[in-house]
């Protein structure tokens, strides 16, 4: 009894479902197109757009455009609907012939802009630069043959209109009138109507001079092929960057992100210029230091690191000679002339500057031979 009972229940029920006429009888689902007279579809407030309702079926009599956000539908007996007023959301359309409906076609989202997109601004080479640097700020928007406008605060600083998407406006010689947040807009001749764009983001120009940073050399003994540059900054920061940079400013060698004042580089190839600099952090840019003095090591064999053992060797013994002449006067024996070094001693000294100068000197004179 029971599960004849269900059965019949369910048989009651689907009789009454595919009988339904609202379902039995609806007319295929159309298609809702949309239609600008802009080539990239950019639908400004004020456009008049079109929508056409598309179907197959050809006895349909009424129309009916709906915005899904605002519940907002407009009746009409053609499946060609024009606007001028459009309100950005998803739309869907559907359509009718008296007895029944068709189902509504699927949405089409339709963006109004009151205003075209912003442009891109950008700075080269920093957005934190020293004093008579020269940068060249760039405004980019997404369309080509606008006329763009560069703000320094509220001050119009450059008009131009443009052939491409891109203008550029060069400061030679920053000073600090310059420094300051910059922002651009464009405007565009859309549908015989002149358009405003949304502003680009500011970008904050700021001049933050640091003091270069100085560099050392170091000869690793037994190693002659390759030398150590120290690179010190004269300040100090919670976080640190130094770069190795050759001449043309190629970025040789990188210390990231250390919490001391200065850095080692090892190099090997010594027939180059180098520089050194630091960055420091301020807010999510980078700050560069002055480039330091330049390293060069000369015409790069691998005898170079000695030549210039040998040149501090002589400088060396120069001084040597000098405190002995000093010390030589004090005793009185002026008689005695400084000793002259035979090139071989200057071999030995190359070996080791170090045990030279404690072999030349009591302990009492050694800080004049770290002053050299
Ligand atoms: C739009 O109308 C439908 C039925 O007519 C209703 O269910 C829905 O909540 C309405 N939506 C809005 C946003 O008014
Ligand atoms: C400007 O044009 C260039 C090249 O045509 C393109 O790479 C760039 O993305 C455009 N700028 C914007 C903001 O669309």
């Amino acid at each position: 009894m029971r599960p004849f009972s269900v059965l019949m229940f369910i048989t009651i029920g689907l009789l009454l479902i595919t009988r339904h006429p609202a379902i039995s009888e609806r007319l295929p689902q159309p298609t809702l197109f949309l239609y600008t007279n802009d080539p990239d579809d950019v639908i400004m407030e004020g456009d008049t757009i079109s929508i056409f309702c598309e179907t197959k079926y050809r006895n349909a009599k009424k129309f009916f455009l709906t915005c899904l956000s605002t519940n907002e539908t407009i009746e009409q007996k053609g499946s060609h609907f024009s606007l001028s007023q459009i309100t950005s959301g998803a739309h869907t359309c559907k359509y009718c012939d008296g007895a029944s409906c068709s189902e509504p076609s699927d949405p089409e989202h339709i963006y109004v802009r009151d205003a075209l997109p912003e442009p891109i601004i950008s700075v080269t080479p920093s957005k934190i630069v020293h004093f008579g640097d020269r940068i060249t700020i760039t405004c980019s928007a997404h369309y080509e043959n606008v006329i763009f406008s560069l703000y320094k605060g509220n001050k119009l600083v450059k008009e131009a209109a443009a052939s491409t998407n891109t203008t550029s406006y060069e400061i030679q010689n920053i000073g600090r009138e310059n420094a300051g947040q910059y922002m651009c807009w464009y405007k565009k001749t859309t549908n015989n109507r002149l358009i405003q764009s949304h502003p680009s983001d500011p970008l904050m120009i700021r001049i933050k001079d640091l003091p270069k940073p100085t560099v050392s050399l170091e000869f690793p003994e037994g190693d002659s092929g390759s030398v150590i540059i120290h690179c010190a900054a004269p300040r100090t920061d919670s976080r640190m960057w130094f770069q190795l940079l050759r001449e043309n400013k190629i970025v040789e060698q990188e210390k990231e992100d250390t919490q001391e004042n200065k850095a080692t580089f090892t190099i090997k190839d010594l027939n180059e210029k180098y520089n050194c600099i630091y960055r420091i952090r301020i807010g999510t840019d980078f700050a560069d230091s002055k480039l330091s003095d330049v390293v060069f090591l000369g015409k790069g064999d691998h005898t170079t690191g000695n030549i210039i053992r040998l040149i501090f060797a002589a400088v060396v013994l120069i001084a040597t000679g000098l405190i002995l002449r000093k010390h030589l006067s004090e005793d009185q024996n002026l008689e005695e002339p400084a000793p002259d070094l035979p090139a071989a001693r200057v071999l030995l000294v190359k070996e080791s500057v170090e045990m030279e100068i404690q072999m030349q000197h009591e302990p009492a004179k050694e800080n004049e031979y770290k002053s050299i």
